[in-house]
């Protein structure tokens, strides 16, 4: 049976530059967009073009790069905005305008000190504006992870009508929980009439370290593209990572679900995002962190020497890391040691590995690590009668 698409809508260079402090030049920005084209993501969000001048040119010279994916700009309900979304996206092969409003009952009360009506009239108006540049429309119903569903159904059935032809639902305080967020999908999915014209999408924020959960039960529930970032950077803690829902997909290949992003790529991608950004990934992230396929305790090391899939369900192949690392430390036993010695150049019998152990474990209650270049101290201070066959 062939797999139902799921788009990916990369926001890197829009949700995820609003990191405090990480800000990209222009330059910067279209190295990156063009590694996501490689990639693969569907539609690339290059910026928000009425924020600052720097923010529209990037758009612009993006829109003029990129030569598979959609190109993407953000606005808000604002007929200004989507005038210079459109002249910054002019030359773009795919372009999509990105507009919406909130629609919770706190955005209404608070921020737009409005009511609901005057809410949907102002999501059609902003949909009509848009369609009046592009074919390609994006309605964001803000802090849709806390609008009630009937509401937000009727948002959605009125901006279907308008033209739109994405439904970005996104919880944008990071509130929602797994099993709701999918229920809201579901609901949307049945009883928004010409639901079928649109796809929707998930656009999921971390707050409760919920973010990747919350998108995989979207798609679950019928939502076909998903919004996330490069190493899930992003406004406060952060978006759903793009290598986590690309590779849960892969991994459980049941859901029928794909997502054909080159998945070898993705390592070198957070590593490049990484220093652009000047955000380091935290060593124990999922898929990229520098501890995702290092094994450290003996019995792992052990059992993953024996055959990788002891402890290991991806393959680190797929996502462009060379090997699963074996980290030598005062929990590792004999079999690692052994493992690691061989690949620096020592075959030990098994009377020779008992003696370099004892030494291994002196050394490594002193160090927290040991590397390569200790080993051969360790082999040396053992006294064995051994060769480097290195
Ligand atoms: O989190 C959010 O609600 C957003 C919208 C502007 C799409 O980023
Ligand atoms: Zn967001």
């Amino acid at each position: 049976m062939s797999k139902d698409k799921v788009q990916i809508f990369d926001t890197t260079l829009r949700d995820g530059e609003q990191v405090p402090g990480c800000k990209l030049d222009t330059k910067q920005k279209l190295i990156i967009a063009e590694r996501l084209d490689q990639l693969g993501v569907d539609i690339i969000e290059a910026g928000f073009p009425i924020s600052s001048p720097g923010d529209f040119q990037s758009v612009n010279e993006i829109a003029k790069l990129i030569k598979n994916a959609t190109v993407c700009g953000l606005t808000r309900a604002v007929k200004k905005d989507i005038e210079v979304a459109a002249e910054a996206l002019k030359y773009a092969k795919r372009p999509r305008i990105h507009t919406g409003i909130g629609t919770s009952d706190s955005h209404i009360k608070h921020k737009f000190k409005a009511n609901r009506e005057t809410i949907i009239e102002r999501a059609v108006d902003a949909v009509k504006y848009a369609k009046s540049f592009v074919e390609d429309v994006e309605f964001y119903a803000e802090d849709a992870g806390r609008t009630d569903n009937e509401f937000l159904a009727q948002v959605c059935e009125a901006v279907i009508k308008a033209g739109a032809t994405v439904l970005n639902i996104p919880d944008t305080t990071g509130y929602c929980l797994p099993e709701e967020y999918g229920a809201k999908m579901k609901y949307l999915k049945e009883n928004v009439k010409g639901i079928e014209k649109a796809v929707l999408s998930c656009h999921c924020h971390n707050d409760l370290g919920l973010a990747t959960a919350n998108s995989i039960s979207g798609v679950i529930h019928g939502a076909r593209q998903i919004e996330c970032t490069i190493n899930g950077i992003g406004e406060r803690a952060g978006n759903t990572s793009l290598e986590e829902v690309v590779m849960i997909l892969k991994q459980h290949p049941y859901l029928n679900l794909d997502t054909g992003i080159n998945s070898k790529l993705l390592y070198d991608t957070s590593q490049m995002v990484s220093q652009k950004m000047g955000m380091v990934v935290q060593p124990n992230k999922a898929i990229v962190g520098s501890n995702a396929f290092a094994h450290s305790s003996g019995i792992h090391q052990d059992g993953v020497i024996k055959n990788r899939e002891t402890y290991e369900i991806i393959d680190p192949e797929d996502v462009g890391v060379n090997e699963s690392s074996i980290v030598l430390t005062a929990r590792s036993g004999r079999a690692a040691l052994a493992y690691r010695a061989k690949k620096v150049g020592y075959e030990l019998t098994k009377l020779q590995l008992d003696t370099v152990y004892q030494e291994f474990l002196k050394f490594a209650d002193r160090k927290k690590e040991i590397l390569d270049a200790d080993i051969h101290e360790i082999v040396i201070a053992s006294k064995i009668n051994i060769e480097s066959i290195a």
